[in-house]
């Protein structure tokens, strides 16, 4: 059934969700210069407090974060060391891996990428054991709640845990962008819903991608696709991300408030830091003052890797190793979104209300793998007839088995710790 499912995607998607989204993140980075310049000129937050913030802030939230008493260590200061173990699926083992997350079966040449473990400083971080995890999960149910990269990462989850047991697709959205599936012996749910702004938007957009309007954001409401089904969940990963940068009209109090990136509308331009830091102000205030309780991972923004360029100018992520440490340097946008996460976060813990809301702060260590993307290969053999030929690059999702898969093995660990 999930065959078929995905059989019925790759044919709908062949003018895909992906290059949709690279459009739009594209056509917000050829804006962005602009818009970062607008972006310091209108915002409240100066530019410098907000890296200062960014740079500065890991450790703060650390130590302050809501289950402190859990954190044995900083899972996130780690390396990436060479590890010879094959990975946990391939392309063959797992068949439920997108189309453009499937470099393998895509033709990617080299497979060093695949060889390489997340090895915190202080601490062991062992591999995922599927078993284990699904001895946890029994009975229990687990949404990943964001945008494409939250797909990537409920992908990476479903291959692991199908080497133990066939996971049945039980439900999908028109668009294949929510779905859920079930591990029978194990009765658990796992789902994934697709929110990219995690607040009410309304996207104007064809079948293409193509936006013949701006995004209506509503910086007062949660998108209620994931608050209605919030209780369903005993575990939730969610995230905020890059579709902030997009040009949108910012509503508040059912009036319009300014906007992101709008020339010629007579606007004020509050940048994409004012809506992002509101919605995420939103989601903290929904779980911590919810009913429900669950045990909820909120993870922090997803760095890319395109150099020389944007996806539309040539920008490629050919690279076949990690970066060593002191190699990169995160983006200002990307310091900007994961200072306002970080910042929003602390707030909560002083009127937290028993939800156990875990900071999976997985920027760093995704930073370090530039490595790990697809690249041309998000196409089936993009050069087997033109070597030369001119292809899109994804340097944003993430080839699966690759660095992703390590995000799983964090979680497993801290739910373990967690529980100890
Ligand atoms: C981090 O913040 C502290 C104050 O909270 C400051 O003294 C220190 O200089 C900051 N470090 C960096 C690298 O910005
Ligand atoms: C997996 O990838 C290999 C190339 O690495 C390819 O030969 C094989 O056909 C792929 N299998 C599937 C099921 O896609
Ligand atoms: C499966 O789990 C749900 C809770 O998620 C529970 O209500 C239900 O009774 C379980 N079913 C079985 C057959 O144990
Ligand atoms: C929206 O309205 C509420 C009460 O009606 C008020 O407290 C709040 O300040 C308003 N927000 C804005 C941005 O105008
Ligand atoms: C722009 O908006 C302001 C007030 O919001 C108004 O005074 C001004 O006339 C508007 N300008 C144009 C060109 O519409
Ligand atoms: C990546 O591509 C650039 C431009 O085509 C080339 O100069 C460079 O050698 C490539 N790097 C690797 C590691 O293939």
């Amino acid at each position: 059934m999930v065959r078929s499912e995905l059989k019925k995607q790759s044919n709908k998607n062949h003018v895909n969700v992906i290059v949709i989204v690279l459009m739009k993140l594209a056509l917000s980075c050829l804006l962005l210069g602009l818009a970062i310049h607008l972006l310091f000129f209108f915002s409240d937050s100066s530019h410098s407090e907000l890296l200062r913030a960014s740079t500065n802030q890991t450790q703060t939230a650390a130590n302050n974060n809501v289950d402190e008493e859990e954190e044995k260590c900083d899972l996130f200061v780690g390396d990436w060391v060479a590890d010879p173990s094959p990975p946990l699926y391939t392309n063959e083992s797992c068949l439920l891996i997108e189309d453009h997350q499937n470099c393998m079966r895509n033709g990617r040449p080299d497979s060093e990428f695949l060889y390489w473990r997340w090895a915190p400083r202080a601490c062991g971080l062992p591999r995922f054991s599927p078993t284990k995890f699904l001895h946890i999960m029994r009975d229990k149910s687990w949404a990943f709640i964001g945008d494409s990269i939250s797909r990537n990462h409920v992908q990476s989850l479903l291959c692991i845990l199908s080497q133990i047991e066939a996971a049945q697709g039980v439900y999908h959205d028109e668009e294949f962008k929510s779905k859920i599936w079930k591990f029978p012996s194990y009765n658990f749910t796992l789902s994934v819903i697709w929110t990219p702004f995690l607040i009410k938007a309304d996207i104007f957009e064809d079948s293409n991608g193509l936006s013949s309007s701006e995004i209506q954001l509503r910086l007062d409401t949660l998108d209620h696709k994931w608050t209605n089904q919030y209780h369903n969940f005993n575990y939730v990963v969610i995230a905020g991300g890059k579709w902030f940068l997009k040009t949108a009209i910012y509503h508040e109090n059912g009036t319009v408030r300014g906007c992101h990136y709008c020339p010629g509308k007579n606007l004020t331009e509050l940048g994409f830091d004012y809506a992002y830091r509101k919605a995420l102000r939103q989601v903290f205030h929904f779980l911590t003052n919810s009913n429900h309780k669950a045990t909820v991972f909120f993870r922090t923004t997803t760095p890319d890797h395109f150099e020389n360029g944007e996806w539309f100018s040539g920008g490629y992520c050919n690279r076949t190793v990690p970066f060593e440490e002191d190699q990169v340097r995160l983006s200002d946008v990307d310091s900007i979104m994961r200072g306002i996460e970080l910042q929003e976060l602390e707030k909560v813990a002083a009127w937290e209300h028993g939800v156990r809301l875990k900071l999976l702060d997985t920027t760093r260590l995704a930073l370090l793998r530039p490595d790990g993307h697809p690249g041309p290969y998000r196409q089936f053999h993009p050069f087997a007839n033109d070597m030369n030929a001119k292809i899109q690059n994804d340097c944003l999702h993430w080839c699966l088995p690759g660095p992703i898969d390590s995000w799983n093995d964090i979680v497993l660990q801290m739910l373990l710790n967690g529980r100890s």
